[in-house]
Formats: C-alpha cells, sequence, structure tokens
C-alpha cells in the first residue's frame, strides 16, 4: 500500500513537471498570418535588427545575410535570446533571455519570413513510442557535442554546444532543421524529428536529469512509466493550449 502510495505520488510529481515543461513550448504553429503582423513586425526589424541585417536581410557591413533564414529560424533565435546578437562580432551568439514579447516575436518572426524563402516553423509530435530510436539518433548525432545526456559540451574555438536542459520541444525541432552557429543541419524524416524531440524531452523530464548512463532506460522501468503518463498529459495539453491559441490569438 505504500509502495503504490509512493508510486502514484512520484507519478503525479513526474507529471506535473512534464505539464509544467509543456506550457513554455506550447503554442499554435503560426502558418495563418495574423493581419498587420508583417507591418508591425518591419517597424520592429527596423528598429533593432537592420543596422546589422540591412532593411531587406541582405546584410550590411560583412554582418550575416538573413534573406533565407526563415520562419523556423528567426523563431529560434528570438526565442532563445540569441537575437539581437550583443557580442564582439565573430563570437558565438549568446542565448540570454528573450528580447521581445510573445506577439512581437510573432511579427518578428512574420516579417523575417516575408523576406525570402526559409524553412517553415516545424510540426512535432512527442511520441513514447519512438523513445528508442529517439535515443539511437540522439547518442550518435547529438551525444558528440551536446553530451550523452543533453549537458551540453566545449568544441573548438571557445564555442559551446548549449545544455539542451532549457530547449522545448519546438526549440529542438528548429535547432535541427537550422543548424544555429556551428551545429550543422539535421534535415531529417519527420519520424526521425519526431523520435529526437522525444528523447531530449526525455532526458529534460527525467526524474534526475542527467543523472543515468547511456542505455539507462531499462534500470528505470517506474520512472519511464510514470513519464509515459507525464507525456501524454503534457501531449494533451500541448494541444489544448494550442486550439485555446487559435481562438484567441494570444499565447499569452
Ligand atoms: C549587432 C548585429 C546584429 C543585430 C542587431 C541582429 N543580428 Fe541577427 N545575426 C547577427 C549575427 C552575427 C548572426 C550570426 C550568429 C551565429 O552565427 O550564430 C545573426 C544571425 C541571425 C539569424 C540566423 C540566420 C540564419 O542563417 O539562420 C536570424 C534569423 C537573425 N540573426 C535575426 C535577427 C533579428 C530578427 C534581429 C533583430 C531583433 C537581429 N537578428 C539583430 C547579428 C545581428
Ligand atoms: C557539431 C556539434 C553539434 C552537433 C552534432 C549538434 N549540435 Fe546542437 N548545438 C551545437 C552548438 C554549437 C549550439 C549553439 C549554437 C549557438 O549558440 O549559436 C547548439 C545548439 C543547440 C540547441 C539550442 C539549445 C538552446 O537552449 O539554446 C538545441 C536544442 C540543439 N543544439 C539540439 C541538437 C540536437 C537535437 C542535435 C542532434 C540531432 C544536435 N544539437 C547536434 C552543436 C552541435
Amino acid at each position: 500500500m505504500r509502495r503504490l502510495a509512493a508510486a502514484l505520488a512520484g507519478l503525479l510529481v513526474v507529471g506535473g513537471v512534464a505539464v509544467a515543461l509543456s506550457l513554455e513550448p506550447a503554442r499554435a504553429d503560426s502558418h495563418d498570418l495574423e493581419p498587420g503582423s508583417i507591418e508591425r513586425g518591419a517597424r520592429l526589424y527596423q528598429a533593432g535588427c537592420a543596422t546589422c541585417h540591412g532593411d531587406s536581410g541582405e546584410g550590411v557591413d560583412g554582418w550575416p545575410p538573413i534573406v533565407n533564414a526563415g520562419e523556423a529560424s528567426a523563431d529560434f533565435q528570438l526565442r532563445t535570446g540569441r537575437m539581437p546578437y550583443a557580442q564582439e562580432r565573430g563570437q558565438q551568439a549568446q542565448r540570454k533571455p528573450p528580447a521581445y514579447g510573445e506577439q512581437e516575436i510573432r511579427d518578428l518572426v512574420a516579417f523575417v519570413a516575408s523576406l525570402g524563402d526559409g524553412p517553415a516553423i516545424p510540426e512535432v509530435t512527442l511520441d513514447p513510442a519512438l523513445l528508442s530510436p529517439g535515443q539511437r539518433l540522439f547518442a550518435s548525432n547529438c551525444a558528440p557535442c551536446h553530451g550523452a545526456s543533453g549537458n551540453g559540451g566545449a568544441l573548438g574555438g571557445g564555442a559551446i554546444a548549449w545544455p539542451l536542459t532549457d530547449a522545448p520541444p519546438l526549440i529542438v525541432a528548429e535547432a535541427m532543421i537550422t543548424g544555429p552557429g556551428q551545429m550543422p543541419i539535421f534535415d531529417w524524416p519527420q519520424e526521425d524529428l519526431n523520435a529526437t524531440v522525444t528523447y531530449v524531452e526525455y532526458l529534460r523530464s527525467a526524474p534526475s536529469p542527467g543523472g543515468f548512463s547511456i542505455g539507462g532506460i531499462g534500470p528505470v522501468p517506474e520512472g519511464l512509466v510514470a513519464w509515459f503518463v507525464g507525456m501524454a498529459a503534457l501531449a494533451a495539453v500541448v494541444y489544448l493550449v494550442g486550439r485555446e491559441w487559435d481562438r484567441t490569438g494570444d499565447g499569452g
């Protein structure tokens, strides 16, 4: 009886963590443009981005062009606070709290997307059934830079492969399809993308993050069961919040 109670409590905790995490990335996909969004984005862009990226994204003074960066890259760069860039030229863009609010980010993303022809914000589905292929994909493609448990690692030239602890599912997918900084692009089939993102989310919400070894899914069956429950709740919440957003047009 005690054990059952303890197990149930564990389920609630992990489920709660998963649900709390899910509120962060939960947003409807931004494919339907809101009226006025590009125009509002253009004004923000002129004030905060054009000095480096040029009036039409062509890049000025040796700063990089972003004509074909697309929605996905703009969304990633703004949500992780990397843009606006605030370092000495040549340094890795720093991750910091976002400089813009939710609506401003959506407007800036709409404007950057309107400049050219880059990748759209990807769709991702978290699917616990893909956990083990996700682990394999992660181990051979991501762990070499980000570490086996996603805790990050140093690359040459002072750059770091950022820890994945603060990267919600959409940010992971956006990083994969846009390859920020020194990270390569992983333009994979949808199922492989889903699998990898699911595994990263597992790493992030595992009971003791980073505390299990490679291949360590086996020894923690209770944690895994709890995680599955959390994932189901998470998927439901992501869906519901996405719906809500569609209706109100405001992610809050
Ligand atoms: C001080 C100069 C500077 C400013 C201001 C700046 N950026 Fe950047 N931007 C950069 C640099 C440098 C990079 C390349 C960073 C890297 O290699 O990670 C970059 C990269 C980007 C990328 C990724 C390009 C790609 O190929 O995927 C996007 C998108 C972007 N910036 C958008 C913006 C937006 C939107 C703003 C305004 C909110 C902005 N930037 C403000 C210098 C700047
Ligand atoms: C060659 C090394 C390398 C590989 C391989 C690599 N990354 Fe990265 N990754 C980086 C670097 C470097 C950054 C930081 C880029 C920057 O700051 O501009 C990064 C950033 C990220 C971020 C952003 C984290 C944040 O919170 O801002 C995510 C998410 C990510 N990588 C996921 C992955 C996934 C998933 C894979 C495997 C499919 C992968 N990476 C493979 C080097 C790598």
